[in-house]
C-alpha cells in the first residue's frame, strides 16, 4: 500500500492505472463476495487515490474529512435521504432549512437572507449568474424564467463584468446560461491580484450606452492567488448600473468567520449571492456546497413547483424549491455534526493555521535573494518563482515548470503550477490544518534543489547562446 511509502499516490502512470482498475468494471454474471470485493478495491484502486492527509500535499482544494464531519456522511449515507422535499425526508428538509438560517446568523448575513445547498461551487455560480439575468429581466418589465434570453430586446448588450482572475465556472456559467463567454468582460487586476476600482470604473464608462451590466462577479478567494476581490467597492459600483453583485467565495468565504479577517469582506452583508464550498477549506466530505442570497425572496425567481412533491400550497420546508435538483444527498449532516463537534472556536482556530503558515512562508521567502512572492496573501495560498542567480531571466518560466514537473514527478509532494499574466508561477495552497510551516520549508528546500538540477538541463542552450552573441 502506498500509506506506507510515503508518497502521495501510488505514482503509476495512467496506463498502469487503467490495467489495475481493469476488474473493477468487468462486470459477471456472477456476483462476488463483499470480502472479496473490499480486498479487490484495497489492492487494485486504494493505491492509486491521492492522500490528502499527507503533509506534502500543497496543491489543490481537497482534505481529508474531519471526525466530526465523517461521522455525520456514514450516517446520510446510511439514511441515503433525498432533501429537496418534506414528502421524502422531514428530518433532512427540515434540517437544511434550520442550518440554512443558522448559516445566515453565523456570517452575519442580512437578516432576510437565505441559503441553499448545491451540488457544487460550479452550480451555486450558475444559478447566481441565472438569478442575476432574471433579475435584469424584472427591470425591464419581463420574466425571464418565461420567456428567456429572446425576452431581451437585444441581448447581445447583456454583459457580465469578472476579474482575469475568476474561475472558469463564471465562463462555463455564461455559456449554459446562453450568454456566450463573449458577453464575459475580463477586469484587470492591480498589483496584489485585486480588481482594479480605477480599471472598473473605465470598463463601465467604455460599456456605458452599448452594454448592459447584469451581474459583477467578486471572487473572496480566487483560485490562483487566494486574493479577495474589494467587495464594498464592487457592490457600490454593481448598484449604480442596477446590476446584480455575486461573490464566488467558494474557497475564501470561510475566512470571513475570522474576526481579524471581516474587514476584507466588507459590504458582504449587502452582496446579492454568495457562493460556499464547505468541502473545500472546512475539511467537509464532498459534495458539499452551498449558495447564499440576501433575500429569501431571491430563491421564487428558480422555483419550480410539481403536482406529486414541492407542491406551491404545501406549508411543510421543500428546499428543493430553491435550486434546480429534485434528488439531493442530506450534505448539510456532515457539515453540522463537523460544527457541532469542533465547536466553532475550535472551527476558528483551525482556519487560521494555513493562513498563519502561509504568512510565515511569504515573510521568509521576501528574505530569500532567490525567490521572488508575486503578492501579498490574502488567504491560504502563495504564488512565487524560484529565481537562483545561475538560470538567466528568459529561463525562469521553464525552471518553474520544471520545478513543478519534476516535483510531481517525484510522489513526495505536490505543488501547482499557474500563469500569472506572462510569469509561469509556483503555487502553494495549504488547506489542512495539519501542514506545518516546516512542510512548507521542506518543499522551499526540495525546490531548491531541483532547481540546482535545471542548471544541467539548460546548459547546452545556454551555452549555444552564450556562444552565438560572443
Ligand atoms: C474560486 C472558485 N470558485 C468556484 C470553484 C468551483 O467549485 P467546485 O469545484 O465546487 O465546482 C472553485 C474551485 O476550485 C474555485 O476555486
Amino acid at each position: 500500500m502506498n500509506k506506507k511509502s510515503n508518497r502521495l499516490f501510488s505514482g503509476a502512470s495512467p496506463e498502469e492505472v487503467q490495467q489495475d482498475l481493469l476488474p473493477l468494471v468487468d462486470f459477471q454474471s456472477a456476483g462476488q463476495p463483499l470480502a472479496k470485493l473490499n480486498q479487490l478495491i484495497e489492492e487494485k484502486l486504494l493505491p492509486h487515490l491521492m492522500r490528502y492527509d499527507h503533509a506534502g500535499f500543497q496543491s489543490m482544494y481537497n482534505s481529508i474529512p474531519e471526525q466530526g464531519a465523517a461521522l455525520g456522511a456514514q450516517i446520510a449515507l446510511a439514511h441515503n435521504q433525498g432533501v429537496t422535499n418534506w414528502q421524502v425526508s422531514p428530518g433532512g428538509a427540515m434540517l437544511e432549512e434550520l442550518c440554512c438560517k443558522s448559516l445566515c446568523l453565523l456570517f452575519q448575513l442580512s437578516a432576510q437572507a437565505d441559503a441553499t445547498f448545491m451540488y457544487s461551487g460550479t452550480y451555486a455560480n450558475q444559478q447566481a449568474l441565472y438569478l442575476a439575468i432574471h433579475k435584469k429581466a424584472e427591470l425591464q418589465g419581463f420574466d425571464f424564467g418565461k420567456e428567456g434570453m429572446a425576452g431581451f430586446r437585444d441581448p447581445s448588450r447583456l454583459v457580465i463584468l469578472t476579474s482575469r482572475d475568476a474561475h472558469f465556472s463564471i465562463n462555463q456559467s455564461a455559456r449554459m446560461l446562453g450568454l456566450g463567454e463573449q458577453n464575459l468582460v475580463s477586469l484587470e487586476v492591480g498589483t496584489n491580484r485585486q480588481i482594479d476600482p480605477q480599471q472598473l470604473y473605465k470598463t463601465l464608462a467604455e460599456l456605458k450606452g452599448t452594454k448592459d451590466v447584469c451581474c459583477i462577479v467578486a471572487t473572496a478567494g480566487t483560485t490562483s492567488t487566494g486574493t479577495i476581490d474589494p467587495i464594498e467597492t464592487l457592490l457600490e459600483a454593481a448598484q449604480q448600473c442596477n446590476a446584480w453583485l455575486h461573490v464566488d467565495g467558494a474557497y475564501g468565504f470561510s475566512f470571513s468567520l475570522l474576526p481579524e479577517c471581516r474587514a476584507q469582506f466588507q459590504g458582504i452583508e449587502k452582496v446579492d449571492s454568495i457562493t460556499w464550498d464547505p468541502h473545500k477549506q472546512l475539511g467537509i466530505p464532498i459534495p458539499n456546497s452551498v449558495l447564499f442570497v440576501n433575500n429569501k425572496q431571491d430563491f421564487a425567481r428558480i422555483s419550480l413547483f410539481s403536482h406529486y412533491f414541492n407542491r406551491e400550497s404545501s406549508n411543510e420546508p421543500n428546499p428543493g424549491i430553491k435550486s434546480p435538483p429534485s434528488t439531493r444527498p442530506m450534505s448539510v449532516l456532515p457539515l453540522v455534526t463537523s460544527l457541532l463537534h469542533q465547536g466553532m472556536d475550535e472551527v476558528l482556530e483551525k482556519l487560521r493555521i494555513p493562513l498563519q503558515n502561509i504568512k510565515r512562508l511569504t515573510e521568509h521567502l521576501m528574505t530569500q535573494g532567490d525567490f521572488r512572492c508575486w503578492h501579498e496573501p490574502d488567504t491560504g495560498v502563495l504564488c512565487f518563482q524560484h529565481q537562483p542567480s545561475h538560470v538567466p531571466e528568459n529561463h525562469r518560466n521553464d525552471l518553474q515548470t520544471f520545478i513543478y514537473e519534476t516535483i510531481l514527478s517525484e510522489g513526495k509532494r505536490s505543488i501547482s503550477v499557474t500563469q500569472l499574466g506572462d510569469a509561469v508561477v509556483l503555487r502553494i495552497l495549504v488547506i489542512s490544518p495539519s501542514i506545518h510551516y516546516d512542510d512548507l520549508i521542506e518543499t522551499i528546500t526540495d525546490i531548491r534543489s531541483i532547481g540546482m538540477r535545471f542548471t544541467d538541463t539548460v546548459k547546452e542552450p545556454h551555452e549555444t547562446a552564450n556562444h552565438q552573441s560572443q
